[in-house]
């Protein structure tokens, strides 16, 4: 049976949220941030293991509640984002196979939703490709110049915000992103390597709360997500 495994990178410094901690390590509702990403994907039922990217100066990781959990081992981050999910992807080859899916999902988003695991597993597991959890643009998007003077009006239609979890199956995935380094192809995620192979990744429509906690203010914008999510148990 092919199975699931989740790899999180971890390992950035949070540049934009202006803060001497690690934005993944800042306080959220009597939790860290990643502690309530961990959350999500520890508890559930159809993902076998996660590897989580550690930044090698790290000395907030052994402090967090998964930091020796069963389900959950760690590597080494590396300077780039797509580093440290390589790292985590060639641990993850030593026990899961090339066509098992891996759900590769950002520590600093905190609010991820289990139903939208589901959804992502669901509509993609029988893919040939794999894809990533997004929501369609809503608002009229301008592109302008270095000044900020518009130069034109991007038709809406067929855009979209790429959020995470991505999947896709660990040998392409592998493969995608050994390309992309081979190639000096900056990725800023998952999708773009694949893409660079040619390959189409499907959008699957996800939850707006899904935010990736990037400056100062969305802190309070994620506490409110997870608020509802206790609440209402869905948005
Ligand atoms: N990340 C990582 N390794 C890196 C850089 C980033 O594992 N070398 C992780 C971050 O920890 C984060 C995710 O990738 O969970 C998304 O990256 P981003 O939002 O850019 O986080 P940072 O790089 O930490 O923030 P910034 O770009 O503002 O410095
Ligand atoms: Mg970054």
């Amino acid at each position: 049976m092919t199975r699931f495994w989740a790899v999180v990178p971890a390992a950035g410094v949070g540049r934009r949220m202006r803060h001497s901690l690690p934005k993944q390590y800042l306080p959220l509702h009597g939790r860290c941030v990643i502690e309530h990403t961990l959350e999500t994907l520890v508890n559930h039922p159809r993902i076998s293991g996660l590897v989580v990217a550690i930044g090698v100066e790290d000395s907030y990781w052994q402090d967090t509640a998964f930091a020796g959990h069963p389900r959950v081992q760690t590597v080494p981050g590396g300077p780039e984002r797509a580093d440290s999910v390589r790292n985590g992807l060639e641990h993850l080859a030593a026990s899961a196979g090339d066509t098992d899916w891996v759900l590769v999902h950002d520590a600093a988003r905190p609010c991820l939703l289990p139903e939208d695991v589901d959804r992502l597993m669901d509509q993609l597991q029988a893919d040939p490709v794999g894809g990533v959890l997004g929501q369609r643009v809503r608002d009229t998007m301008k592109r302008t110049d270095a000044g900020s003077r518009v130069t034109a009006t991007v038709e809406r239609s067929g855009l979209w915000h790429a959020f995470t979890p991505q999947m896709f199956r660990l040998g392409l995935l592998r493969r995608a992103l050994d390309t992309a380094a081979r190639d000096g192809v900056a990725v800023t995620d998952e999708a773009s390597a694949v893409e660079h192979l040619g390959m189409q990744p499907q959008m699957v429509e996800g939850h707006a709360g899904n935010i990736k906690v990037t400056q100062p203010g969305d802190l309070t914008l994620a506490g409110f997500f997870l608020q509802q999510a206790r609440h209402h148990e869905r948005f």
